[in-house]
């Protein structure tokens, strides 16, 4: 890939990131929200950014479908432009992270290394990977946009899950998963990931 970091200089500035989080009372960081299709990630990222906002507390969501529309629009969902869709979500949401803003990033990222070079570019502890770990069946049987059936039916190729590989994360911050084939509700699992912002200071300048 073309780079054009030899030849430019950081330019800093007087208000750095602690300027912004204490005008904002809280502090940036990234919840990165993993799982495949249909497990809910866009309606936890929702019920997060609610919850904080009911708070009194700035958050952003990156929506994996939503980004698609826009600054990642001329990706397709083969391997690399899978890898650079994370990879850009990531980006951006290190810069959300550094305005000071909790950011939301919604999206399947179904590689572990890509996820885990997104968190390499936060410091320690800013990156709060979340997995979504419903299982397979259970996506497929909500089918909310009827695309596993495409897929099935061969008409999606590389559908993750069905035909290409979801890795899911080994050690993540938090993991939601169901109990007795119940799924928690959305804003029980919000509670989880917002006490653990609590917990961690983050609410907090
Ligand atoms: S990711 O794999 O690149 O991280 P992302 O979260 O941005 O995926 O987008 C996933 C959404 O795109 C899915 O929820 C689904 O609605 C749609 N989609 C369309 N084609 C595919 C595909 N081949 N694999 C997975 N999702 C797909």
């Amino acid at each position: 890939m073309f780079s054009s970091e030899g030849n430019v200089v950081w330019h800093k500035c007087s208000v750095q990131k602690i300027d912004r989080q204490e005008l904002l009372q809280q502090k940036g960081c990234v919840i990165w929200i993993t799982g495949l299709s249909g497990s809910g990630k866009s309606t936890l990222a929702c019920a997060v950014a609610r919850g904080l906002h009911m708070r009194g507390k700035l958050t952003y969501i990156l929506d994996g479908d939503n980004v698609r529309h826009g600054l990642n629009k001329d990706l397709t969902f083969k391997e690399d432009d899978v890898v650079e869709n994370t990879r850009r979500i990531g980006e951006v949401a290190k810069l959300f992270a550094d305005a000071g803003v909790i950011s939301i990033a919604s999206l399947i990222s179904p590689y572990r290394k890509d996820r885990d070079a997104c968190r390499a570019l936060l410091q320690e502890g800013d990156f709060i990977e979340v997995f979504m770990d419903i299982p397979l069946q259970v996506c497929e049987a909500r089918d909310p946009k009827g695309l596993y059936k495409l897929a099935r039916a061969g008409k999606i190729k590389g559908f993750t899950g069905v035909e290409d590989p979801y890795e899911p994360p080994l050690k993540s911050e938090i993991v939601l998963q169901q109990k007795e084939e119940i799924c928690p509700s959305p804003s029980d699992m919000a509670d989880i990931v917002i006490s653990y912002l609590e917990r961690k200071g983050y609410l907090q300048a």
